[in-house]
């Protein structure tokens, strides 16, 4: 638990949030590859089968590390910012660990009401539900509209992380890179 007096991210806090920021991004361009690149057919269902096993264990990992999160506790800013700066993080890391949620299941939400199960790499099936093409079509919708929403506020975290690391001189990228709490 964070007393609050912690004021660098532990090497698991580190790799979680690491594994799970390629995971998404990658996840993301596949997503949108499969789905405006690759013509429909038999090629597109065999990556799509790929996009839902990884999807599905990148929720898995996904609930690991938000469980740790809130287990530890967010931790203060590296350096005293201006009340509108701080209170955007917080709001965008409040939305980056809902999407971290709620991308995976609107897509399984997509394919099992569709009645399609899904396999993840021979580890498990999550079999399919009675076909409901209406509650599939909203499920698919909601998730290609969240994913826009999670690229508008990756890009504003990212944008935030370079502002603090190159304006603000401040530690607040080294502490989630090298975990140090000064630069
Ligand atoms: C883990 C995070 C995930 C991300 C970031 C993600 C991202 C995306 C993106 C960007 C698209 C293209 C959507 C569009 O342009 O409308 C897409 C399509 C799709 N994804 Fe995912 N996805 C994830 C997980 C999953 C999972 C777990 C499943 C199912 C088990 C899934 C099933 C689908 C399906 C069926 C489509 C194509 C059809 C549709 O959107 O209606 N996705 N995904
Ligand atoms: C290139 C992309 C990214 C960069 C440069 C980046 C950078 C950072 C940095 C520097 C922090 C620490 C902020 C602080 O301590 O005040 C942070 C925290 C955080 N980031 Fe990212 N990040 C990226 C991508 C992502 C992605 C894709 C997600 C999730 C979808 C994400 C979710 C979070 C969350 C929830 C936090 C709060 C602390 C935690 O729970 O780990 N980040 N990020």
């Amino acid at each position: 638990m964070n007393t609050g007096n912690d004021t660098t991210y532990d090497l698991i806090s580190r790799f979680n949030h690491w594994v799970i920021a390629l995971a998404m991004i990658g996840m993301l361009a596949f997503g949108t590859y499969i789905d405006d690149f690759v013509p429909r057919g038999q090629g597109q269902n065999a990556l799509l089968q790929i996009h839902k096993a990884i999807g599905v264990l990148v929720l898995a990992f996904g609930l690991w590390r938000i469980g740790w999160r809130l287990a530890r506790g967010f931790l203060e800013p590296a350096a005293p910012m201006p009340v509108w700066q701080d209170r955007i993080a917080r709001l965008t890391h409040w939305v980056l660990i809902a999407c971290i949620v709620l991308m995976p299941v609107s897509g399984m939400m997509t394919s099992l009401f569709g009645g399609h199960d899904i396999q993840v790499f021979g580890l498990f099936t999550i079999p399919g539900l009675p076909e409901n093409k209406a509650l599939s079509d909203v499920a698919g919708d909601a998730h290609g509209a969240i994913a826009n929403v999670l690229i508008f506020f990756i890009a504003l975290h990212a944008a935030g992380a370079l502002k603090h690391h190159f304006m603000d001189r401040d530690a607040t990228l080294v502490r989630m890179t090298s975990g140090r709490s000064a630069r």
